[in-house]
């Protein structure tokens, strides 16, 4: 089966079995496959955060295509709204953001679907989906049984979290979300302040910055429909104080964010850029000519094309820097 068109990088890919999951009533079934129970597999939403290195997938995979959003609770001030793992990511922001419950306006336009984005914990423009996650339900493959998470029982952290530690493990069904029905929007991030600021809009709603969010990003990042990718290829790297400071007395201008904990968060973008990647080609492999943490496809790449492409960028930046690049995306 081809998994070409389930990936969003476009990676030229064979599974040996794909099934879809587009009910839950189709999960005993699911459970009682010893080959999906017991070999190797591979749980698939949008494909979006997933690098596949090898041609040949050597797993039985599974696309969770469930459909669903449901209001829980309703105070009048704060809503809980459930939505089942297939629904697109971003349709979803949008139909809460209609319905006046806000919060995701933030996380608008990033590709995926719900049930992924606990996973890696997705986050953009000063908001992490851990900041407005309540709780969700995921099924252990492992026992078969139903599990209910509270959103301080998931080990969330940059692009991290449980599901995303135990791979395979975890199949996300149901997500819950508190979002609010008063506005209270954050647009810190100056390159959104300034996308406002450019359209006239002093004082914006919700849908306000969920339309600024989707011009800013569709300006700097590309559609996966029209150039294969996966987002940020890398994490922005996390270094010690001292090891900052070192870089800042040579680079002033490299973009820098101090964290809770003392260390200091660097834009790995930055580094690529000035190292001299941007909008360069190995193979059918690139570095997007607008982002530079964002790596391509130009056609008919497949995994060991884009891994090249990373390892020479990772071992560049090490070479100049002294920091290390950890990959994003999930590696299958
Ligand atoms: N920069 C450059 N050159 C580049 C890219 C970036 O100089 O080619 C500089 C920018 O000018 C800016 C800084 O680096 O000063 C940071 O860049 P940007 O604001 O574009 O954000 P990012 O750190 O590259 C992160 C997330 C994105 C998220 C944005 C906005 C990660 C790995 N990436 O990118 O998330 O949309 O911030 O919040 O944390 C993703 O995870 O797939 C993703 C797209």
């Amino acid at each position: 089966v081809p998994l070409t068109a389930l990936n969003t990088f476009g990676l030229v890919a064979r599974a040996r079995r794909l099934a879809t999951l587009s009910d839950e009533a189709q999960l005993p079934a699911l459970l009682a496959d010893d080959d999906f129970r017991h070999g190797p597999r591979l749980l698939l939403g949008g494909g979006s955060n997933l690098l596949l290195t090898h041609t040949e997938v050597n797993a039985s995979v599974l696309r969770i295509a469930t459909q669903g959003i449901r209001l829980l609770a309703d105070d009048g001030e704060q809503v809980q709204v459930e939505a089942a793992a297939g629904e697109s990511w971003h349709g979803f922001v949008r139909h809460t953001l209609q319905h006046g419950w806000f919060g995701l306006e933030n996380l608008s336009l990033i590709p995926g679907t719900v049930g992924a984005s606990p996973i890696q914990n997705i986050g953009a423009y000063g908001v992490e989906v851990k900041d407005r996650l309540h709780s969700l339900r995921a099924l252990s493959l492992d026992d078969g049984q139903m599990h209910e998470f509270a959103a301080g029982d998931c080990a969330f952290a940059y692009r991290d979290s449980l599901f995303k530690q135990q791979a395979g493990r975890w199949l996300v069904l149901a997500v819950r979300f508190t979002l609010s029905r008063r506005a209270a929007v954050q647009i810190d991030y100056g390159e959104l302040r300034q996308d406002l600021a450019e359209h006239g809009v002093s004082a914006p709603t919700p849908l306000e910055v969920s339309d600024a969010v989707m011009r800013v990003r569709q300006r700097k990042l590309p559609d996966p429909a029209e150039l294969g990718n996966a987002g940020s290829f890398f994490k922005n790297p996390v270094v010690d104080a001292a090891h900052a400071a070192a870089l800042l007395a040579q680079w002033p201008d490299l973009p820098h964010y101090p964290q809770a904990d003392g260390r200091v968060k660097l834009a790995a973008g930055w580094l690529i850029d000035r190292a001299g990647w941007k909008g360069r080609r190995l193979g059918p492999a690139g570095v997007h000519a607008r982002q530079a943490l964002v790596l391509v496809n130009h056609g008919g790449a497949t995994g060991a094309d884009i891994v090249a492409l990373a390892e020479a960028i990772a071992a560049d930046v090490r070479q100049r820097y002294g920091v290390a690049l950890e990959a994003e995306p999930v590696r299958v």
